[in-house]
């Protein structure tokens, strides 16, 4: 049965954009994925240098003139990872220390790194303080008399700018920005408040706004109307500041593909209507000469990923058929559906030693965690594997391993590997099992 169903097609799309295919092996950064996971074992995670980098340029180019790009380092704290973007003129954007640690082990330069996240602890703040840091976006009242008081500790005058919660809907599309109770920044309707903390303030450099609506865009048209909103949420903050605003970074959320039916977001749809937001910036002095940031995560790294696991069983339950893997949950948690999903589909999965496999059949592939939650597809056509054949789920290199329950079960972390012209580089080694004592 030839793979007509339109997961089916979504992968053969997505490895057609991004990989190759020769001989029925799926190739990834010029290396047969089946060798990939021979040379370095299954579970594993591959991504493809060359596909982050093809992504970054997409992304750049579409904002050429209008936004620098920093990566969410959350959607691949791997540092190898960020070096990559750190290499290609990116930022970073940070939500802890630790990330700030990975930032700087990337060699990002700690002026462009920016420091969001709802809850900071004083040492944390410190940390990225001590070593420095490009912006601090406060979101809570209590954390501007935190990093004032690290600030005149440290007797530093700290760049900060404030994430704002908007009030109006900017709809556009499906999506709603704003309007509702969030943990994240400040409610836009505080912002008179905000700005009377930060006047009283002696240590903090008030130097522009923030806003970020919401993950997973793939409609060029919403991401639009939430950069225009974000514009003019920041003219009005501007004006009520009475002072130009020397940043305004309008988030991440563009989204890629992950199932039946997804579209592509648009990339010339958002560089035509860049020249609009360029005029908004021009229309307002205020912001006339801020500098715009976008901080997209899984659109740089997603598309890049396979996660490679191996079967250990192939069965039949009352007429079902399962693979059994040697991989799930535990490292891929976005990918069995249970990372926030509403509802449960199926990311693209594949057999990368079977690519041009004709006869395919539905199969649940699973993990091997206690629980029916760790399944990785549940209805996914694939060639008749058996024990020892390879499966690998597309779209895995953002909100992967990091994002996944990895001590359920105590199996080993997986491997990391980057991979690019040829060549492939372990980028964490997979954990092997204690010495018995
Ligand atoms: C403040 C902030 N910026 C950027 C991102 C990255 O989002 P995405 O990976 O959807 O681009 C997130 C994700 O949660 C975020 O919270």
């Amino acid at each position: 049965m030839p793979a007509t169903d339109e997961k089916s097609a979504l992968a053969d799309t997505l490895v057609a954009e991004h990989f190759a295919v020769r001989d029925g092996r799926l190739i990834a950064g010029g290396i047969a994925v089946d060798e990939l996971a021979e040379r370095f074992g299954t579970p594993l995670f591959v991504y493809d240098a060359g596909v982050m980098k093809k992504s970054f340029a997409r992304l750049s180019e579409a904002v050429a003139g209008f936004a620098e790009i920093y990566f969410s380092i959350k959607a691949n704290p791997n540092p190898a990872v960020a070096a990559i973007f750190v290499a290609q003129g990116a930022g970073i954007e940070i939500a802890s220390a630790g990330e700030y640690a990975r930032a700087r082990r990337a060699g990002a330069d700690p002026m462009r790194i920016l420091f969001a996240g709802p809850g900071k602890r004083d040492d944390e703040l410190d940390y990225a303080i001590a070593g420095g840091i490009g912006e601090i976006h406060l979101e809570s009242f209590e954390e501007i008399a935190q990093v004032e008081a690290i600030a005149r500790k440290r007797g530093q005058k700290v760049p900060v700018s404030i994430r704002i919660n908007p009030v109006a809907a900017a709809q556009g599309g499906a999506m709603r920005m704003g309007g509702k109770p969030a943990p994240f920044g400040f409610d836009e309707e505080q912002v008179g408040e905000v700005l009377q903390a930060l006047a009283a303030t002696a240590h903090l450099d008030f130097c522009g706004v923030h806003l970020f609506a919401g993950t997973q865009i793939l409609d060029a048209d919403v991401l639009l109307a939430q950069w225009s909103h974000g514009i003019g949420v920041a003219a009005s903050v501007a004006r009520q500041a009475q002072r130009p605003l020397r940043s305004i970074d309008l988030g991440g959320g563009l989204g890629i593909p992950y199932y039946s039916g997804d579209g592509v977001l648009d990339l010339d749809r958002v560089r035509a209507g860049i020249p609009a937001l360029q005029q908004a910036l021009r229309d307002e002095p205020l912001i006339r000469d801020a500098r715009v940031v976008v901080e997209p995560g899984r659109y740089l790294t997603g598309p890049s990923g396979l996660y490679v696991a191996r079967v250990i069983a192939s069965k039949q339950s009352r007429g079902q058929r399962f693979l059994i893997t040697d991989g799930g949950m535990h490292h891929h948690l976005a990918a069995s559906g249970n990372l926030g999903q509403v509802i449960k589909r199926d990311y693209p999965v594949v057999a990368p030693a079977h690519m041009n496999a004709t006869e395919l059949s539905p199969c649940s592939v699973v993990g091997p965690l206690c629980t029916p939650l760790d399944t990785l597809a549940r209805k996914t056509d694939m060639p008749d594997l058996k024990a020892g054949d390879l499966i690998a789920v597309m779209q895995s290199g953002a909100y992967g391993l990091s994002a996944s329950p990895s001590g359920f079960l105590s199996h080993p972390q997986p491997a990391e590997i980057v991979v690019g012209d040829g060549q492939a580089i372990v980028v964490r080694e997979r954990e092997k099992l204690e010495p018995l004592p």
